[in-house]
């Protein structure tokens, strides 16, 4: 991992092959480990970019973040790798959110996206309420309070116990600060459905069957919304698409890219 400060913090990130860049954006609570098996085949034809975001893998945490931050730390390091030409946006789930704040904030920066196991909904007044409580419950008890909710909404039913403690694991290392912020920042996130039709560079949606977070329906509605785009839908697989399924993840998204901008 090589490390960068972008707008007063230490990101983390890495960034293998030539050619059009490619930016991945992981979700919640998660890093960049989320893309360790999908880089290197992208990396064949593409520049691949993997950041942890901050406050989550390597990155140094803040006690606020929001979905413009995120966005901003984003074209942060483009920037700061020399980054001119516009680039395809992977995001999955909150990467997925924070793509949709990217491209309002830099639409002439983005060539193609590709939305995974994400939803254009803003958090409904609940779930925001619950998201800032359990906030507050992290700071006071650890990262584990969202670990122990998750988890079991993550992986499809066929997932190895070998991968969901992998990723136990990972979430748990996952810095109380950083964990918080992000609960705050996507409780107060912008409604993304009128972004929808504004979208008219490729795009694909794709979802794993089983997910129980972003379900197949809210992939419909995406897909519905962007006039044009493609969706793709992974058997057998749930939340976490790029560690449950790898191979079809690189591919699907490969020959999206390979249509979408080439090499
Ligand atoms: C994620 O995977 O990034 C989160 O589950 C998104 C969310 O909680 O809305």
């Amino acid at each position: 991992m090589e490390r960068m400060k972008v707008n007063g913090v230490e990101l983390s990130f890495e960034h293998h092959g030539r050619g059009t860049p490619v930016l991945l954006v992981h979700g919640f609570p998660l890093s960049s480990a989320l893309w360790q098996s999908v880089i290197s085949p992208l990396a064949k034809r593409h520049w691949v970019i993997a950041p942890d975001l901050r406050g989550m893998g390597q990155s140094e945490a803040t006690a606020d973040a929001s979905m413009e931050t995120y966005a901003d730390d984003l074209s942060g390091l483009l920037d700061g790798l020399g980054s001119k030409e516009p680039v395809a946006l992977v995001g999955l789930s909150m990467g997925g959110y924070i793509a949709f704040e990217f491209f309002r904030r830099n639409r002439d920066r983005v060539r193609a996206m590709v939305l995974a196991d994400t939803r254009a909904e803003a958090d409904t007044p609940e779930a925001a309420k619950a998201r800032l409580e359990t906030a507050e419950k992290v700071l006071r008890e650890g990262s584990g309070v969202v670990v122990d909710a998750m988890t079991p909404k993550l992986f499809a039913k066929s997932a190895s116990k070998a991968l969901v403690e992998q990723w136990r694991a990972i979430m748990l290392a996952t810095k109380p600060m950083g964990v918080a912020a992000a609960l705050r920042a996507m409780s107060a996130r912008a409604d993304s459905t009128n972004t929808l039709p504004e979208i008219r560079v490729p795009a694909l949606v794709l979802v794993g069957e089983e997910d129980a977070i972003t379900p197949p329906a809210t992939a419909r509605t995406m897909h519905a919304g962007i006039a044009g785009s493609q969706i793709k839908l992974i058997p057998d697989c749930g939340h976490m698409s790029p560690v449950e399924k790898p191979e079809q993840f690189a591919r699907i998204c490969g020959e999206f890219l390979h249509g979408a901008i080439g090499s």
